[in-house]
């Protein structure tokens, strides 16, 4: 078979947040489909990048007093980081606010424009007349018009699930300053989908599986709708050309960025971008994505490709979504856990595997449960597969030099594991890697049954069985080798490590191949147990995130605000004098190194002393901090933090970030004077 040739995807990630395990179900699917195919002996490219436009991020830099460009800098790092940490091998991480998407995003939006696939029309929207900007939806709330909720989205109702235009809304304010949007007139560019309709409905059925494409039959049926691609200034986003302060919208250059990713890789690496891209490419294209994104990928991005000359992707894969302990992730219940806390706690290796053990090429959701995920990987990759080699390399290397036997033992068990490969190589190029996890460790089944009976170490009692005890245990090292083989774009450590451990390449087409009369290194513990506490440490981790948060009470502040909170409900004067305000001295002051925001303060109230944690690390400089008076919150639960006891709360106005200011007590107020 010649050698094929594609470009591998995975979705863009947002820049104005982390990378969190829900993210990673689709980064581990499609690197280990790319790394298979590698092994196969195909020609690879796997590219990625931030997806860095929109409102979200331009407010979110905003809200941390930083332009766009620096916010995504610095998720940017984060990012690529959480990435290696699990062994995710892209050729390129890129970032979508570049020259090379720019221009790409206007060159295609020129010749849509010459082909007549763009038109404007004078629509009227939500405008905040305080910050002066045209609203998204999500940055509308209000009264749900149809169950009297508050505080409810522009587009929906988390409540009754109503779905509406943000103009229902009662009572409607902007979350970005609070105002009461109003409505505003201005000029948006279309792109004209309709006129693809014919073209689309047959090619979501090459791209799709049917199931997918005949539910898309609803959309077909609703008849497509004009998509606005402009969005007003103030934006973070690419301007258009020939158009005043009108920039476009995040999902015109998203998917754009892909071509751009795999650009600046071309440029660097003399590769043949246009083979790849132009209209007559036999190379293939494959996207990986969620199932929430599909209207963008299956619709509007082959409907651009296709009016500006491009090739068309070869499929799109679609996955469902992560759930932990069966639910949708919670911050509250620790179960919103980030890439980077996961990586604190827990190898990569354990996730890409429970993953894939759970994984089929369906859109349906896939729930990491977490003792079950304990339970799987400590027995498959260790009890089953590790074991095999740690129980029979001490033999070998004592017995018979470190060199493995010229002839295996049991030909019955060695022909399983050969027929058995094409079944695998099937399962992962068809996406199914629970299928190939299966008949792994069904084969690893058979392997113990087969050491469990001729028990090695019953043999080696007797010098008599020597050649048998050699060969069973070459069987088994066989045996680790193949399944650790098969296994490899699922577990790329191991595989290394095994690499080394077995003194060869361990290719992925010959992983049945017994190596005989070969010289084998010594035993190093290849994988470790998976220890429950680590993901108990790793929940409580989670948890502290949105604690240490919440560890200072902010006030807002009226002329800094970027993000409008709306008032919480109002209280009595009653309720306000249960709270007990004191003036509090800073004794001592240092940050707390394994948290991001906190600091530990020592205070001294007059008539004791206290610990607090205060979420102000990066906003105050701990030493500036002694000496001075604050204000606390003297009759607060003591709360029992990661890091010690927090009794009590300092108070701060502003919104959050660097957005913080202590309140403090002018001299000469008396500490521990009450502050009413
Ligand atoms: N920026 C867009 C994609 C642009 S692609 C040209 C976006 N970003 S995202 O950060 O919200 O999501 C990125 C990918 O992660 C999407 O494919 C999305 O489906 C996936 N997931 C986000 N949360 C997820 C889970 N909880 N579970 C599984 N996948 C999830 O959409
Ligand atoms: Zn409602």
């Amino acid at each position: 078979m010649s050698k094929r040739s594609m470009l591998v995807t995975s979705a863009l990630p947002y820049a104005n947040g982390p990378i969190h395990l829900g993210h990673m179900l689709e980064h581990i699917q499609s690197d280990i489909f790319t790394r298979f195919e590698r092994a196969m002996g195909n020609e690879v490219y796997y590219v990625c990048a931030d997806d860095c436009h929109g409102t979200p991020v331009m407010i979110k830099a905003q809200s941390q007093g930083k332009t766009p460009e620096q916010l995504i800098e610095e998720v940017g790092i984060s990012h690529r980081a959480d990435m290696q940490g699990f062994l995710i091998n892209y050729d390129n991480y890129y970032r979508t606010h570049s020259p090379e998407n720019q221009a790409f995003s206007q060159q295609i939006y020129l010749k849509l424009r010459e082909r007549g696939y763009i038109f404007t029309k004078t629509i009227s929207q939500l405008y905040d007349p305080v910050k002066n900007m045209f609203l998204p939806d999500r940055f509308v709330k209000g009264i749900c018009p149809r169950c009297g909720a508050k505080d409810q989205y522009g587009d929906n109702c988390e409540v009754c699930s109503a779905t509406y235009n943000p103009t229902e809304l009662k009572e409607p304010y902007s979350t970005v300053s609070g105002a009461t949007p109003i409505l505003k007139e201005s000029e948006h560019y279309f792109f004209d989908l309709p006129k693809f309709t014919d073209f689309l409905h047959g090619y979501v059925k090459e791209v799709l599986p049917p199931e997918m494409a005949n539910k898309l039959e609803e959309w077909f049926a609703q008849g497509l709708k004009p998509w606005d691609l402009s969005r007003d200034a103030p934006y973070f986003g690419f301007p258009i050309p020939d158009a005043d302060n009108k920039f476009f919208y995040v999902w015109l250059d998203a998917p754009i960025g892909y071509m751009a990713s795999f650009k600046n890789f071309c440029d660097r690496q003399g590769v043949d971008f246009d083979a790849f891209w132009k209209l007559d490419s036999d190379k293939e294209l494959y996207h990986f994505i969620g199932k929430d994104i599909l209207y963008f990928h299956s619709l509007f991005w082959p409907a651009t490709l296709k009016g500006s000359d491009h090739r068309l992707p070869t499929k799109i894969f679609v996955h469902g979504y992560v759930t932990v302990n069966g639910a949708k992730m919670s911050k509250s219940k620790g179960t919103f856990i980030k890439a980077s806390t996961y990586l604190k706690h827990l190898k990569p290796e354990c996730l890409r595997y429970y993953f894939a053990s759970k994984m089929n090429n369906q859109a349906v959701d896939l729930d990491l449960a977490l003792d079950d995920f304990i339970a799987r990987v400590n027995s498959d990759i260790v009890g089953k597969v590790v074991n095999l080699a740690s129980r029979s390399a001490g033999f070998i290397n004592k017995r018979f030099g470190g060199r493995l036997s010229a002839q295996l033992y049991n030909q019955e068990l060695a022909a399983k594991f050969s027929a058995a490969a094409s079944h695998i190589e099937k399962s992962y190029e068809e996406r199914n890697y629970a299928e190939a996890v299966r008949t792994i460790m069904a084969l690893a089944d058979e392997a113990n049954r087969f050491v469990d009976s001729e028990a090695p170490w019953v043999l080696a009692k007797d010098e008599a069985n020597n050649e048998r005890l050699h060969q069973v245990c070459t069987q088994a090292l066989n045996c680790f080798k193949a399944l650790i083989t098969y296994l490899s774009p699922i577990l790329p450590e191991v595989y290394a490590a095994s690499q080394d451990f077995l003194n060869d390449q361990l290719e992925f087409t010959t992983a049945a191949q017994p190596l005989l009369d070969h010289e084998i290194k010594p035993f190093k513990p290849l994988f470790a147990r998976i220890d429950p506490k680590a993901v108990e440490a790793m929940i409580e981790d989670s948890k502290q995130d949105l604690k240490e948060a919440a560890a200072t009470k902010t006030v807002q502040s009226a002329d800094t605000a970027s993000e409008y909170v709306p008032l919480a409900p109002e209280i009595t004067i009653d309720d306000f004098t249960k709270l007990d305000l004191r003036v509090a001295k800073v004794l001592e002051a240092q940050e707390v190194p394994e948290a991001r925001k906190l600091l530990k303060l020592k205070l001294d109230l007059g008539f004791e002393q206290r610990q607090v944690f205060a979420g102000i690390k990066g906003v105050y400089q701990p030493e500036a901090l002694i000496g001075r008076k604050v204000i606390v919150v003297a009759n607060l639960k003591p709360r029992q933090m990661k890091f010690g006891l927090s009794q009590g709360m300092v108070m701060a106005a502003g919104e959050g970030g660097k957005d913080i200011y202590l309140l403090s007590a002018d001299d000469p107020a008396p500490i521990g004077s009450k502050v009413h």
